[in-house]
């Protein structure tokens, strides 16, 4: 007696065992396929999550670069603040007059927050400046005067070149803030549109207040004076000088203009 048989299945069980053999080879041809699939989806995932925290890092290494750019240009400004006759209260007011233009034209609030963050900056070229010309008693010569209207392009030297878009407006802002619609302004007599929008809006703001507060050639004028001034002229100051877009803001909005100016007193701005 034989102890162990060969087993020869008979013809049923062979049909069982091929069909049983054909569903394990399409099991697992199924199970590659869901396999692969998983592997190709994780890697996806792994690679979205990468690409999610690389994203935040480099956002959060804007932020901080920004806060570090807006902490030097504010140092700078306070420098240039011991230079001019202009203060803290004044820097302040200018970016609260620049927001209501912002708004009035429809600048989304990024932008209108961009230009008050900028807006500061706008004589910061002032510390280029010798000191006897810019503490001078009295009225500057022509050689002085022509010396003082320098600082627009020293303030953008100053600020050029930065990735950061605060600076690169605030750059802009300090090119161009004595420039006038009508091509008389200086540095570069620019014209109507080829002047920076902020630096249309601190170039009417700064205008305002400047009539406002006391200047070596000139007293504090009233609210209702330095109105009939911007929207009417007078010797030195034309209609004309200013984007008619702002203008319009500013007739419309001219009382919160002067709600700034009372609200904003230079006892309230220390930085
Ligand atoms: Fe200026
Ligand atoms: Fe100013």
């Amino acid at each position: 007696m034989k102890l162990s048989q060969e087993f020869v299945p008979d013809d049923d069980l062979n049909k069982q065992l091929r069909s049983a053999k054909s569903q394990l080879a399409l099991y697992a041809k199924d199970l590659k396929a869901l396999l692969s699939r998983e592997r190709t989806k994780s890697c996806k995932l792994e690679t979205t999550n990468q690409q999610l925290q690389a994203y935040a890092a480099e956002q959060h290494k804007t932020r901080e670069l920004e806060k570090a750019y807006a902490d030097t240009v504010i140092r700078l400004t306070l420098a240039s603040r011991y230079k001019d006759e202009e203060t803290g209260a004044h820097i302040q007011r200018l970016s609260h007059y620049s927001k209501i233009l912002a708004r009035v034209i429809g600048l989304d609030e990024r932008d209108a927050q961009l230009i008050f963050d900028a807006a500061p900056m706008h004589d910061v070229g002032k510390v280029g400046i010798p000191d006897r010309i810019m503490h001078k008693q009295g009225p500057l010569d022509e050689q002085e005067w022509e010396i003082v209207k320098r600082h627009p392009i020293l303030g953008a030297n100053l600020l050029a070149g930065s990735p950061s878009l605060l600076l690169q407006t605030a750059r802009d802002i300090a090119l161009t803030h004595h420039e006038r619609w009508d091509g008389s302004g200086y540095p570069q007599g620019l014209k109507g549109e080829a002047i920076p929008l902020g630096g249309r809006m601190v170039m009417l703001g700064d205008t305002y207040d400047a009539l406002r507060s006391v200047r070596a050639y000139k007293p504090a004028f009233s609210h209702e004076k330095a109105c009939d001034i911007i929207l009417n002229g007078n010797a030195r100051t034309q209609p004309g000088h200013f984007d008619p877009t702002l203008l319009e803001a500013f007739r419309d909005r001219h009382l919160e203009f002067d709600g700034i100016f009372s609200e904003i007193r230079e006892e309230e701005s220390t930085p």
